[in-house]
């Protein structure tokens, strides 16, 4: 019987170390392939860092190659003296910005970043065993700032507590779009989600509307309850923080005015003027008695 089997012996053990060498089909001999960008946001003009990073297992590296969209920009090749390469970008896209001493393996330097750059970069690891390739893809934002504060503007140049304020604030474009927000007293007012625009420069522009019934609430934080502090904030976690102000006024006087709350005002206004008149309508016909 043992002598029966022998044949198949040899073949299968032939076999099985066939597979050991080459790997399993579809055995993962290469992990956790994973692509960042730092800073996440990249302001235009300012280095990154693209890093690919990878488990290896038990392979050895072959080739590591970076793309922007389907041009391939940057290699790392193992066989190859020197081990990296830079290809350039093709029409349209800056000169390449690629350092070639700070890139390496699992990262490729950019020296200064323009806005055409954004989009699509992906990095490909294949291993030198039996080539298992895996690509991984991030999301490159350029970001601008935006050249100065948003603008802030509502529909009356004046207001009373009841009425429905009507503001818009509008940020100057930027890359990402700004969040905006309406702050009353310190105090977040609206709550909304902005409406943002397309620019003729690949920009994005950010609007929020608030439509708000005011309360004498609203006016308490100002000096004499005379007015509105309205503002709009601006922000780009990391890049940028702006905010715009508008002071709008209180329309109808109040019939009360500050001196009832001030220190040696004891006397209320309205009080004291009747008293006045009523002092004066006695003393009135005494005087004339007097003058006879
Ligand atoms: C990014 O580019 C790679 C390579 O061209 C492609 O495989 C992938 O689908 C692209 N991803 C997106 C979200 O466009
Ligand atoms: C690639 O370069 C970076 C920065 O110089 C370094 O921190 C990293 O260890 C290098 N990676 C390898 C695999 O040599
Ligand atoms: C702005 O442009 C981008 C890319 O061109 C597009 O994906 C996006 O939908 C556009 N957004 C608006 C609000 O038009």
């Amino acid at each position: 019987m043992s002598q029966q089997a022998s044949p198949a012996g040899p073949l299968l053990q032939t076999l099985v170390s066939l597979l050991l060498l080459t790997g399993l089909p579809g055995a993962v001999s290469l992990k956790n392939v994973r692509m960042r960008v730092v800073p996440a946001a990249v302001e235009a003009g300012r280095p990154a860092t693209v890093l690919c990073e990878y488990d290896l297992e038990n392979s050895g590296l072959y080739s590591v190659k970076f793309y922007r969209g389907t041009h391939e920009f940057y290699r790392y090749s193992a066989a190859d003296e020197p081990h990296t390469k830079v290809f350039p970008f093709p029409q349209g896209l800056p000169s390449s910005p690629v350092n070639l001493q700070r890139s390496n393996q699992t990262q490729v330097y950019l020296g200064e970043v323009s806005p055409s750059l954004a989009g699509n970069l992906s990095c490909e690891v294949t291993t030198d065993d039996n080539f298992v390739t895996r690509m991984v893809y991030t999301n490159l934002i350029v970001a601008v700032k935006p050249e100065g504060p948003p603008s802030l503007s509502a529909t009356k140049a004046a207001y009373d507590p009841g009425e429905v304020l009507y503001a818009t604030c509008r940020a100057k474009p930027s890359q990402p779009a700004a969040d905006l927000s309406f702050y009353i007293n310190d105090k977040e007012v609206g709550h909304g989600i902005p409406e943002v625009l397309n620019t003729s420069q690949g920009l994005l522009q950010a609007r929020l509307d608030l439509h708000l019934r005011l309360t004498e609430e609203h006016f308490a934080g100002s000096r004499d309850h005379d007015s509105l502090p309205l503002r709009c904030h601006a922000e780009v976690p990391h890049l940028f923080i702006h905010n715009q102000y508008l002071r709008l006024p209180r329309r109808t006087k109040q019939p009360i005015p500050a001196r009832v709350t001030q220190p040696n005002g004891g006397v209320r206004l309205p009080a004291s003027g009747g008293v006045l008149l009523l002092a004066l309508l006695g003393v009135l016909p005494g005087l004339t008695a007097t003058m006879r």
